[in-house]
C-alpha cells in the first residue's frame, strides 16, 4: 500500500520510526513532513497534507501524528473522503479499518510510546475493510452525512 505519513513537532518523535516500520513491512511511504523538527511548526498543515494525499488517491491511507493526536484528527476529518480516528489500543486500529474504513490513523507522541505506536500502525496497516453488508451500510449513512453538509455548504454561499 501507499501510505502517507506526517507530524508536526509534537508527533515528530515517533515520525521517522513509523515511516521506518511501514517501510520494513513493504508499503511505499510518502513523507508529507514536518522534514526537520520546528517547535513552531502547525499541526493542521501536515493533516492537511496527508488528508490531501489520501482523498485524492495518491495514497491508500495515512498516518498522522500530533502531540495528542486529537489537533490531527479533528483537522483531517474536514476533508471529504478522510475517515481519521485516535487510536490508542490496537483493537481500534484495526477494527476501525474493518467496520468503519477508517483510512487515516492518528496517534499522539506525547500519549504512547514508540513501541506501541509501531504496534498500532501495523495493526492499522494489517486491517482490511470487512465488506460486510451492515458495515457497508452503516458506511453509506455517514458517507451521506458528508454529501449532505458538503450541499448544505454549497447552497449557503
Ligand atoms: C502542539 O504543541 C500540540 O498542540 C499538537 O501537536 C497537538 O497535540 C494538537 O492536538
Amino acid at each position: 500500500m501507499r501510505i502517507a505519513v506526517g507530524s508536526d513537532h509534537g508527533g515528530f518523535p515517533l515520525k521517522l520510526p513509523i515511516a521506518e516500520e511501514l517501510a520494513r513491512l513493504g508499503h511505499e511511504v510518502v513523507d508529507c513532513g514536518a522534514h526537520v523538527f520546528e517547535p513552531a511548526d502547525d499541526y493542521p498543515d501536515f493533516a492537511e497534507a496527508v488528508a490531501l494525499a489520501v482523498q485524492r488517491g495518491d495514497s491508500d491511507r495515512g498516518v498522522l501524528i500530533c502531540g495528542s493526536g486529537v489537533g490531527a484528527s479533528i483537522a483531517a476529518n474536514k476533508f471529504a473522503g478522510v475517515r481519521a480516528a485516535i487510536c490508542h489500543d490496537t483493537y481500534s486500529a484495526h477494527q476501525g479499518v474493518e467496520h468503519d474504513d477508517m483510512n487515516l490513523l492518528c496517534l499522539g507522541a506525547r500519549i504512547v510510546g514508540s513501541e506501541l505506536a509501531l504496534e498500532l500502525v501495523r495493526a492499522f496497516a494489517a486491517a482490511t475493510f470487512s465488506n460486510e453488508e451492515r458495515h457497508r451500510r452503516r458506511l453509506a449513512k455517514v458517507l451521506s452525512f458528508e454529501a449532505r453538509s458538503m450541499n448544505s455548504t454549497e447552497e449557503a454561499t
